[in-house]
């Protein structure tokens, strides 16, 4: 996720004169070029003073990875993209003077149409706040929110949301073989569908309901599947809630 980020900030103009990677096994062939990365943050380079530290190792490596970055807080904000780590566990390990904003971006940061909730904590100037702003708003959409529980609930819709909709792909893709479609055509036809209609859903004013009424004919095949899809309960707004719910607690949980 951090590479991905990374990418979209470089697509978008940043230079890669003012960005630095810290990663234990970071491949510099495979990253983009022009950029100095080192194997830990002892070896940047004298007198490096970062604006922003973007925190993006797993939640569970951030207790071990963050602490080295302490000699920071005086004048650099902390951009946490670890699902389920609040902000105070963050102050526990970072110091409760640390500027922190805790994010949850999602992987189409990758491609410049991501979608991130922010939070900050009492310690992040206004200033702090619209870099922290600009940056994500480079790679999608920035949403602050005011209460750790909504992050969480950003964590379960949007940050995970992506891989729903890959799923989604993969069961649309399955179910066309299942009525007789070769495999190979059913997976171009499920892709396209959902990529299609993502498009349509970007560049319509419309809400996705009056979208869906629209390509809806009383008693036609849409209205046919919409029957099973929307059936309560047991439909795929059940399901959904139910999937979002573990993925909810799933954050909780992380948070410890
Ligand atoms: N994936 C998503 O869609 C998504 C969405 C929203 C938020 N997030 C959050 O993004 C964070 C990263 O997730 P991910 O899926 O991108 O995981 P990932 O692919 O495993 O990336 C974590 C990176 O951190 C590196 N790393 C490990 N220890 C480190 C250390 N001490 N210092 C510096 N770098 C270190 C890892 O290197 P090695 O691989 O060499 O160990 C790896 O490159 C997580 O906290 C996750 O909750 C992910």
């Amino acid at each position: 996720m951090g590479g991905a980020l990374l990418a979209g900030w470089l697509e978008q103009g940043i230079s890669p004169a003012d960005a630095v990677v810290v990663d234990p096994h970071y491949d510099s062939t495979a990253g983009p070029s022009g950029i100095l990365s080192v194997s830990s943050p002892e070896a940047l380079p004298v007198g490096f003073t970062p604006d922003i530290v973007l925190l993006a190792v797993k939640p569970q490596t951030m207790d071990q990875a963050a602490p080295l970055y302490r000699r920071f807080v005086k004048q650099a904000v902390f951009l946490s993209i670890a699902a389920g780590r609040t902000l105070a566990s963050l102050e526990a390990v970072l110091g409760a003077d640390a500027a922190i904003v805790r994010a949850m971006p999602n992987i189409p940061a990758a491609v410049r149409r991501g979608v991130t909730g922010l939070l900050a904590n009492r310690n992040v100037s206004e200033q702090q706040r619209r870099t922290c702003d600009q940056l994500v708003a480079a790679v999608g959409k920035a949403v602050w929110v005011e209460q750790e529980k909504q992050l969480d609930a950003v964590t379960a819709l949007s940050g995970s949301g992506p891989a729903y909709l890959f799923l989604l792909v993969e069961a649309l893709a399955a179910a066309g073989e299942n009525l007789g479609l070769p495999a190979d055509l059913s997976a171009i036809l499920a892709r396209e569908t959902v990529i299609g209609a993502g498009a349509l859903l970007h560049q319509s004013p419309l809400p996705a309901a009056t979208l869906r009424a629209n390509v809806t004919s009383p008693n036609g095949t849409t209205y046919a599947a919409l029957q099973v899809l929307m059936k309560e309960p047991g439909g795929l707004a059940a399901l959904m809630r139910d999937a979002t719910e573990a993925a909810a607690r799933r954050a909780e949980e992380l948070a410890g």
